[in-house]
């Protein structure tokens, strides 16, 4: 049995490394035959958590497109009910760029359109993608309480924020998760009181980026000391990274992103990496 974490306070278990399927949707995509593959291997695995967000496209003439992906390579699986979708809303992708756009209409047509997309009647977890500067949150998040309301979507999650950001969002509609860029190069919600804030108040905290984001992520794969830690445990760089958020707290849910099977079955592995506390210790001083 996989490694389980609680999603928040939605009373529902998922395992404990997620997948990202952002990689699936981007320029530098693989074809749409091998992206179900990386789908179905995450789930023949044991993976149940995938997180997604209607902008992970080419631009803004594409929208969906990563759900309709997921949606297809869902399809004809007899146990699809089990695999919880997480995606998102807020952002455009105006001639592929990303923007901030968390106005409350924009919100509700985004939700509808992806309720189509991955071809749900409710959506489990619905992230509001990142805090729009020229919308109050109160505003953005009450869209989103009401939408919950009327069932579209079943538990809100949110996305790029600070604790006060949370507790703003608290004061309108029960938080399921954050999600924050978090790796073991990029401490920041270590540092800010997030993934405090989120163990105190029973709601997962989503790391994203966790093997150091899409571009970057070569930086953990040549770090001289994952290397040498990897080696002890016949693990990679970016599996000792992964297995260094797991052990930081059994409410952090990593959610690596993979355009290949390798890259995600290797990744689901790291729940089975148990760190020596001297390990952690160097880790923790990296
Ligand atoms: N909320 C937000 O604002 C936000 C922002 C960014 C990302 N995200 C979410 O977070 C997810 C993860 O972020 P990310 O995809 O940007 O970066 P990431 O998870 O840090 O991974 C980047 C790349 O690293 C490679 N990789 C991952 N695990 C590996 C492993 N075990 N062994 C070898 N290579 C591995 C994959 O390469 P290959 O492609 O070659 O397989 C992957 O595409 C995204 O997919 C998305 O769902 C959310």
């Amino acid at each position: 049995m996989l490694k389980q974490t609680r999603l928040g306070n939605s009373g529902r278990q998922v395992t404990a490394i997620g997948l990202g399927a952002m990689p699936l949707s981007l320029t530098d995509r693989p074809n749409e035959h091998d992206a179900i593959c990386v789908i179905r291997a995450f789930i023949e695995h044991g993976g149940n958590f995938i997180d997604t967000a209607n902008v992970y496209c080419r631009d803004d003439r594409e929208v969906g497109h990563n759900e309709r992906l997921i949606n297809k390579a869902l399809k004809d699986l007899h146990d699809k009910h089990r695999i919880i979708i997480a995606t998102k809303g807020g952002l455009r992708r105006p001639r592929g760029g990303w923007e901030v756009d968390a106005n409350p209409h924009w919100l509700r047509l985004s939700c509808e359109q992806s309720l189509k997309d991955l071809g749900q009647d409710s959506i489990f977890l619905y992230q509001l993608h990142a805090p729009d500067p020229e919308v109050p949150l109160t505003d953005s998040v009450g869209e989103l309480s009401r939408l919950r309301q009327e069932g579209k979507i079943r538990h809100v999650g949110l996305s790029n924020v600070t604790v006060e950001e949370i507790e703003t969002a608290m004061n309108v509609v029960p938080i399921t998760s954050v999600q924050n860029r978090c790796n073991i190069l990029q401490r920041k919600p270590f540092t800010n009181g997030v993934v405090e804030f989120c163990h105190q108040n029973e709601i997962s905290f989503i790391a994203h980026s966790p093997v150091g984001g899409h571009f970057d992520h070569g930086k953990l794969a040549s770090n001289r000391i994952l290397n040498r830690l990897g080696n002890a445990h016949q693990a990679t760089s970016y599996q000792v990274a992964l297995a260094w958020l797991l052990a930081c707290g059994d409410h952090i849910l990593p959610i690596p992103g993979a355009s290949k099977i390798t890259s995600i079955t290797s990744s689901m592995n790291a729940m089975n990496i148990e760190l020596a506390k001297n390990e952690l210790e160097v880790l923790n001083r990296l």
